[in-house]
């Protein structure tokens, strides 16, 4: 039920008496624009027809965060939550249907504090995978964490849907190393881990954001890096043989030593091999010589830094700029995603360059599985994709002005490559969230189990159903949703 003008100016005085009235943007208020787009990162999801929050609040202290769902709670406004804003489809701070929802923006909560002795840290959801890496590195340069490249992603959102990176081969993905968190759930409280329970604990490390509650930080267990990593950015072209290299790497590359992770983007009718190497060059190029040989890499094309300068991209920047919260508002995107399990061969790799060689193509990046992402159970967290899977791609097209062209491109590209990614369910990954491939439909106010399903089952295969229990255990009457959250699987099923 949408809530009448009434109760959304209750729902403003309440929150208004419950925390500093300036941590309170109304529309309409003169900042409230300036907050709302602080973390937008696709521009598609900020004009005129955008549907926008009602207010966002940007608590300074966990007590504001429940004070923000007992006041939507008792009014009847819907909560968002925001970490970084980076979600595809935008659904931390627009709804893709009419709907009166309040965005909870975390911004403000990004403490990160080093337990050195432990090699521990608790982060809080509002930081940045930058400002994250910056601080562990800072305490000891020997200190790390395995999740994702852009440094600007909130935890919040990465954590919750799982945390891809270069890493992954070796110590699995972000949600791996959590050890405990700090969640907000529907009725206000504030819950770590042995107050949450196991089951709502395993939902939060992978079930997708915006679901469960709002998770206000995260505990967790920080990996050792060598004092200096060995990187690689090999281009081929065709006619250097990328078709060939591809090919083979595809069925190489899972089975790489675990310190050794290479991915490839393909754009254009190229193909960059990327390469992160916990170790020395002079090793890097013997390990490639002896189980990659086609890529012919040699020492000229390693360059040897510290994982933090690595995480920058180059060597010339200096690391402080992973503490930039700015993003840039001039490109429009859209990406969706698929899992191989079984390798693609040379001549359909032929035809998939053809599609490059097209008006309006973008980019696919593949990221390799294998390694410690095969011996990670599919049930232990809600991200399925694990033991059997070669490798993730995950489509890219970017515009400025019209992008009717390469949004078609990419629908029909998607299309020519279900012959030869996984099927029933075709895999994809949450956190490259894709509205396309289903929504929520409501029916008495609940997200229905049967139509999450669609979409629920090609994220998180055969956890999908505990999740939904899960859901129905801590929120059953479906107080934190959005088009792609969690339903709650009721009795009835
Ligand atoms: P945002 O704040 O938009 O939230 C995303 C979703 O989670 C929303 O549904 C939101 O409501 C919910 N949410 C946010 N905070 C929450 C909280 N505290 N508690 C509960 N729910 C919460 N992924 C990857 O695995 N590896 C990678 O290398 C990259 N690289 C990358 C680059 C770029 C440029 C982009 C735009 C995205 C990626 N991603 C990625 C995808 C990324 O992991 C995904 O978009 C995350 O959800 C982003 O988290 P944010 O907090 O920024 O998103």
């Amino acid at each position: 039920s949408v809530p009448s003008q009434a109760s959304s100016d209750d729902f403003l005085q309440c929150l208004r008496e419950k925390m500093p009235s300036e941590l309170v943007h109304a529309q309409g208020s003169s900042d409230f624009t300036a907050v709302l787009v602080s973390s937008i990162r696709n521009p598609k999801f900020f004009t005129d027809t955008t549907v926008r929050p009602l207010c966002i609040v940007t608590p300074t202290d966990a007590s504001h965060v429940q004070a923000a769902v007992r006041c939507g709670r008792w009014h009847g406004v819907r909560l968002r939550v925001r970490s970084g804003g980076h979600d595809y489809e935008g659904l931390s701070y627009r709804s893709a249907r009419p709907e009166v929802f309040a965005v909870v923006d975390l911004a403000n909560l990004r403490a990160v504090s080093v337990n050195k002795f432990e090699s521990t840290a608790w982060v809080d959801s509002g930081a940045t995978i930058g400002e994250l890496y910056y601080t562990i590195a800072k305490h000891n340069p020997q200190i790390a964490f395995p999740a994702g490249l852009c440094p600007t992603m909130g935890v919040g959102g990465h954590f919750s849907g799982g945390g891809i990176g270069m890493m992954m081969r070796k110590h699995g993905l972000a949600i791996d190393k959590v050890l405990d968190a700090k969640l907000v759930n529907a009725n206000g409280d504030l819950l770590d881990r042995a107050g949450m329970g196991e089951d709502l604990f395993w939902a939060i490390r992978g079930g997708g954001g915006g679901s469960f509650g709002i998770v206000l930080s995260w505990k967790v267990q920080l990996v050792h890096v060598p004092s200096a990593v060995a990187v690689f950015k090999i281009p081929k072209t065709l006619d250097q043989g990328a078709i060939d290299i591809l090919t083979r790497w595809q069925v190489v590359g899972p089975l790489l030593p675990r310190d050794l992770t290479i991915r490839v983007i393909v754009q254009g009718q190229q193909a960059l091999f990327q390469a992160l190497y916990l170790g020395t060059c002079r090793s890097l190029v013997a390990t490639m010589g002896y189980q990659f040989r086609e890529l012919n890499m040699t020492s000229a094309d390693c360059q040897s830094m510290t994982w933090l300068q690595f995480v920058v991209g180059n060597t010339d920047t200096p690391v402080e700029a992973l503490l930039s919260r700015n993003t840039s508002l001039s490109t429009f995107t859209k990406n969706k995603s698929d899992y191989v399990r079984t390798a693609i061969s040379k001549d359909v790799w032929r035809n998939i360059f053809s599609w490059f060689a097209m008006n309006g193509a973008g980019m696919i990046i593949l990221e390799p599985h294998g390694g410690s992402m095969d011996s990670i159970h599919t049930a232990a967290t809600p991200y399925p994709h694990r033991s059997g899977v070669l490798y993730n791609i995950q489509y890219v097209v970017f515009w400025q002005g019209d992008g009717t062209a390469t949004t078609t491109w990419l629908g029909n590209f998607y299309d020519f490559m279900a012959n030869y990614v996984s099927k029933n369910p075709r895999e994809a990954y949450v956190n490259y969230r894709d509205l396309d491939i289903g929504q929520n439909v409501v029916m008495d106010d609940v997200s229905t189990f049967d139509s999450g399903k669609v979409w629920g089952e090609q994220y998180f295969m055969s956890n999908f159903e505990r999740l939904a229990s899960v859901k129905a255990a801590v929120d059953p009457t479906d107080y934190f949703r959005n088009e792609q959250s969690i339903p709650p699987l009721l009795q009835e099923h």
